[in-house]
């Protein structure tokens, strides 16, 4: 097919919940993408975060095309050894004491498995979330995520949920009652915008968690696995989830998801209360279990703080420079340029420069770009990112 057939056939056969970007996407390798014509991008989107290891990383591929040849599906029900090694490999990596993983197969998916863990482990139904939280569009996920434009045509959703203000523990105190199950939260809220907590607040968060019984759900599905400059982002703060949600980079481009618990909490789940004919298959653990070596073999949280550092410094050099910026802000390769107006002209002119570049709501870049991203590459962004930002300047100013 041709490019414009390849559009017209997915506009017309596919449900249209998708913001479409003009490329049509073919092939990737590391930071790269390429389109149907050849063209080349530096891909700052990262699948959404996806792409850690960065696309197509010679080791998952093996890994992918092994098993492919020797086992694709082996349900929960039997016994396998590459889930095996995965279950080791992964509870070896999370923080301490969260030594049980259920696997699953999406974000959202985690995050119903640790709401409904919760639940049964607490004897409690309601749940406290934040002000800007992303947590999924399934309708327990749903049910906790902020946004109202996602939430309004699917109600009624779960009842018991309380939003509180983000950073505002004041706030979170009055919220949590007795029939709070759990809080939910992302270290950094990455489909807000990427926003920060205040310096005390997750301490303050689990302190509450802490005194009240309330269990606290950490949702690292976007910030993990060496995002933010640390293996996990909740290392900054020192905070301990009780439940830690993880999915996108987690099978390095394979559909793979996963929550993590302590032993006492996850034996509250017992045979058949939530399974998954996908969860846990060994193609998607063999990819993860190739992902996973990579990131700790090659310790990639480390890369993504030092180039996270230098892009951040750039953006913050663009914002300065231009009076169509707001905020540069971020941690490790998890960073945003706030703009002072809708940014979906920057964004296609990105593209049509050779990079790809996320959005957060109507005016935030949002860069999720794969941690093996090197400096040069970074100074490309970041040169024609001003070149697009002075256009914007002069079309505001004329
Ligand atoms: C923090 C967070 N939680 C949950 C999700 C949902 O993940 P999925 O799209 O795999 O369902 C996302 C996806 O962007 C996310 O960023």
């Amino acid at each position: 097919m041709d490019e414009g057939t390849i559009k017209r056939t997915e506009d017309r056969h596919l449900a249209g919940v998708y913001q479409k970007m003009p490329p049509v996407v073919v092939r990737g390798q590391g930071v790269h993408l390429w389109d149907i014509n050849g063209k080349r991008y530096i891909d700052c989107m990262g699948g959404y975060g996806v792409a850690l290891v960065g696309h197509c990383h010679p080791r998952v591929v093996e890994a992918v095309k092994l098993q492919t040849e020797r086992l694709m599906t082996c349900h929960g029900s039997l016994y396998n050894d590459v889930r095996a090694e995965l279950a080791e490999m992964i509870t070896s990596m999370t923080p301490k004491g969260l030594d049980m993983a259920l696997l699953c197969n999406s974000g959202a998916e985690a995050v119903e498995a640790a709401l409904k863990l919760a639940r049964k482990r607490t004897g409690r139904k309601g749940f406290v979330a934040f002000t800007g939280s992303y947590h999924g569009k399934t309708l327990g996920a749903l049910s906790v995520t902020w946004g109202q434009k996602y939430r309004e045509p699917f109600g009624p959703l779960l009842q018991d949920i309380a939003f509180a203000k983000y950073g505002d523990i004041d706030d979170l105190q009055l919220k949590v009652t007795r029939d709070t199950a759990a809080v939910i939260l992302e270290p950094i809220q990455g489909e807000a915008g990427i926003h920060l907590p205040p310096p005390d607040f997750l301490r303050q968060v689990r302190e509450l968690c802490d005194s009240r019984g309330v269990m606290l759900i950490v949702d690292e599905i976007q910030t993990g696995l060496g995002r933010t400059g640390r293996l996990w982002a909740s290392e900054h703060w020192n905070l301990k989830p009780d439940i830690l949600c993880l999915a996108k980079g987690l099978g390095g481009g394979i559909p793979m998801g996963a929550i993590l618990a302590a032993q006492d909490d996850m034996a509250v789940l017992k045979v058949g209360e939530h399974t998954s004919t996908f969860g846990g298959g060994p193609l998607a653990c063999a990819a993860s279990l190739a992902t996973l070596n990579v990131i700790r073999s090659e310790k990639l949280w480390e890369q993504a703080e030092r180039t996270g550092r230098f892009m951040l410094e750039g953006l913050r050099k663009l914002n300065g420079a231009h009076s169509c910026t707001r905020e540069a802000r971020g941690l490790g390769l998890m960073l945003a340029l706030e703009m002072r107006f809708d940014i979906r002209d920057i964004l296609f002119s990105a593209f049509e420069r050779g990079v790809a570049i996320l959005y957060s709501g109507k005016n935030v870049l949002r860069f999720l770009p794969p941690l093996i991203i090197k400096k040069e590459e970074v100074d490309e962004v970041l040169a024609i990112l001003d070149e697009l930002l002075a256009v914007e300047d002069s079309k505001r100013r004329g």
